[in-house]
Formats: C-alpha cells, structure tokens, sequence
C-alpha cells in the first residue's frame, strides 16, 4: 500500500474531528445545520480551507489507487457540501482530472466507503454512520456472492448448476439479513440529520453529480438481468442502469457493459432447476422489498415528511423531488418482486410455476420470503 498523503492524515484526523464536532452541535438543535453561530461557522470555514489546501497539493504522482484517491477528494468535496461551505473550484478539478482519467464520476460514491476503503475512512466517528455503512456494505457483498455465482450458471454442468442457483439463494438471504439487522439498529433521526446529508448532489467544476447510494454496483444489475426480471430493452430500466453507470467503480462499468446470460430463458429452454431459480427470484424480490418498505420509507420518506418545504425539495441523493425518486423505487419493486403488473416478469414466473408445481407464488403478498407488512 502506498504511503498516505498529507490528504489521507488529515481525513483521518482533524476532518473526523471537525465533521464529528459539528454534527453533535446540529444533533443537539435537532436539525440538519445550525446557522449564524460564529463558532459553528469558523469551524466549517476551518474544515473547507485546510482541506483545499492539502486537494491541491495532490500531484497524482503518489502512486497509490487513483480510485481511492478520489474517494479521499470526495470525502472532503461532499463534508463541504454538507456543511454548506462552496469547496474553491481549484480543488473541486483535482477531483474532475481524478474522475476523468478514470471515466468516473468525480465525487465519493458508496464504494470508496465500502468495497475501496482500505483505510476504513468515515466522515465522523459516530456509531451511526459505522452502522449505516457496515450495514449497507454488508449487503453489497452478499449481493456481490448472488450475481458472482448466478453469472457461473451458464457455463457449468447442470449437476453444479443447482448448487450456484443454492449459492445465489443464500446470499440473497444474507442481502435481507443485512438489510433487517441494519433497520432495527440504525437511529432514524441520527440516521436523518447526521449521515444521509453526506452522500448529497454536489457540483464539481460547474456540472452537479448526483448523491451516492448503495445501489451504486453493478451487482443488483447483473441479477436482475439473469433472473430475466428486468429488461435494456425497458426504456425505463434502461434509464436506471444508465444513470447508475458513471456512480460505480470501473471494473463494475465492465460488468455493466457485458449483461449476463438470461437464466429466465435458459430455465424455460431445459426444464432444469425451476424451483430452485424460483427460489432465487423470490428472495430478489423480498429483499428489495424490504429496502423499499422498511429502509427508504421509514428513514427516509417518513422523515422528510416533517421538513421545511425549501430542504424538502433537496432531501434524495439522486436530486429530482422525493415523490419521483420513490415511484421509480417503487416500480423497481414491482420488477424484482415480479409483481402482477404490465412489464413485469409476472406470466412468465406464473407459467413456469405451473409447469414445475411450484405452488410458492414469487408475486404475491402471501409469499413466505416478502417483508410481512408489504403491501405488494
Ligand atoms: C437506511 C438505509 C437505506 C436507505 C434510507 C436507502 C434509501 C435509498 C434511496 C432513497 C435510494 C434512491 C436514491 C435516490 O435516487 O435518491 C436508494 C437506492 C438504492 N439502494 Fe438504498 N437505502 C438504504 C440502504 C440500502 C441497502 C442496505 C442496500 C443494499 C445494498 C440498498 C440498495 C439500494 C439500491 C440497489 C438502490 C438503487 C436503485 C436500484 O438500482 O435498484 N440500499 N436507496
């Protein structure tokens, strides 16, 4: 591992201190920022100039990840944002000539606090945020193992195929686990006031990124397409891992260029394994349904409910009003759950269903493995 740069000391010293700091003195006001204390704003001025200082001193000649580096660029360009201090435009292209080289968006996304964080750098030191990411990444690693054993699918014998197919199901299991643990640990207002505004839509050199979120990997992708639950020939599907596209790390741009194998047509073509890729799309469908009903609506939705109207139409990661990024949400919902509606994998499941005697119906609220409050 290269030598941390003066960058990299500071983020995991004074930054900590400064971000912590200020965040308990938001918590303790019990909202999202305090302004016109003289103290809070020297602070947030502190944590902008001495931060610049050390962006522009980066040369790139470190030797160190270039993806990692500009996570750390990142990491100072989205506590600027948060703290509402413009980061110098200086320091902002640090992170544009970082992001262009690696055909990235140039801003911190979940995974340079996840799966390229070798330095386990966090914006504070509250246990929120350390529940929030180990929680979220947790369940990106589970989806990692279900779309890494789903794409060997294809290219095994139909004895091994079952157990890839049994693979996928447990981490799939692992992604609701995750997912469950996280809701029931995770304080919704320190959740709300302290951490959610970290990943928010910053502009970098003039053009605004939208905010980071854990869906920014090319695994949920990957699955969704080799379960044959959604479609790039959906315009709307197509939007989505589009957009998603700049937000994921380079070798997850790869994946997301070559989808997998349709598993959907090859269990359809060779009658082999229905109930256990059944199984599989249930368990894709119950964890996303989770995420929807007990993570975005209770932390996020419920909350933002009680906002002034002018942070309001601020409060998603990805920018466009609450009530747009939720019905997308929702229709991604009605796809990996493969709910009775047009567009979905729905008659398709159901045929195959009858054909096995798979009497488990994957789309319905009955359904063992949905969430018992979904209202799917
Ligand atoms: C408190 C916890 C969480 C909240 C409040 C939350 C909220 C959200 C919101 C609001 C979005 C839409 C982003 C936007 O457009 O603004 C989103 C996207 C997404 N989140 Fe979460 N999330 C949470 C945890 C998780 C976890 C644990 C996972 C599992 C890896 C996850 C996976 C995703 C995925 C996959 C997307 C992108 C949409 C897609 O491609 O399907 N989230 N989340």
């Amino acid at each position: 591992m290269a030598a941390p740069t003066d960058l990299e000391r500071w983020l995991d010293t004074e930054f900590l201190d400064l971000n912590t700091g200020l965040e308990e003195a938001y918590f303790a006001a019990r909202t999202e920022i305090v302004y016109d204390v003289a103290d809070l704003d020297r602070r947030r001025r502190v944590l902008r100039d001495d931060g610049a200082a050390l962006v522009r001193r980066l040369t790139g000649a470190g030797g160190g990840d270039p993806y990692v580096l500009l996570g750390a660029v990142g990491l100072y360009l989205a506590a600027c944002r948060r703290h509402e201090v413009a980061a110098p435009e200086d320091a902002q292209a640090v992170a544009g000539r970082l992001g262009l080289a690696l055909g990235v968006a140039p801003r911190f996304v979940f995974a340079h606090l996840s799966t390229h964080n070798p330095a386990s750098r966090t914006f504070t030191r509250l246990p929120d945020e350390a529940t929030f990411v180990t929680g979220n990444g947790l369940a990106v690693l589970a989806y990692q193992r279900a779309a890494a054993a789903l794409r060997r699918v294809p290219h095994v014998t139909a004895a091994l195929a079952g157990s890839l197919f049994d693979e996928a199901l447990a981490a799939l299991d692992a992604v609701l686990a995750a997912s469950r643990d996280l809701a029931a640990r995770l304080d919704r207002d320190r959740f709300f006031l302290n951490v959610r505004p970290y990943v928010k839509p910053h502009p970098v050199c003039g053009v605004e990124y939208r905010g980071a979120n854990a869906g920014d990997f090319a695994a949920v992708t990957e699955i969704d397409l080799a379960l044959g639950l959604c479609d790039l020939a959906d315009p709307f599907y197509q939007r989505i891992v589009a957009e998603k596209y700049p937000y994921v790390p380079p070798e997850d741009q790869r994946r997301l260029r070559t989808p997998p194998a349709d598993l959907l047509a090859f269990v359809e073509r060779h009658g082999r394994h229905t109930g256990k890729f059944l199984a599989v799309c249930r368990a894709h469908g119950a964890a996303y349904a989770f995420h929807h009903h007990r993570l975005v609506l209770p932390f996020l939705a419920g909350p933002a409910a009680a906002m002034p109207p002018d942070r309001l139409a601020r409060v998603t990661a990805s920018g466009p009003p609450l009530d747009v990024v939720l019905a997308d949400l929702r229709r991604l919902v009605d796809l990996r759950a493969a709910r009775d509606r047009p567009g979905t994998a729905h008659d398709r499941l159901a045929r195959l269903r009858d054909t096995t005697g798979d009497m488990t119906d994957t789309t319905k609220a009955g359904s063992p493995r949905l969430p018992a409050t979904s209202n799917l």
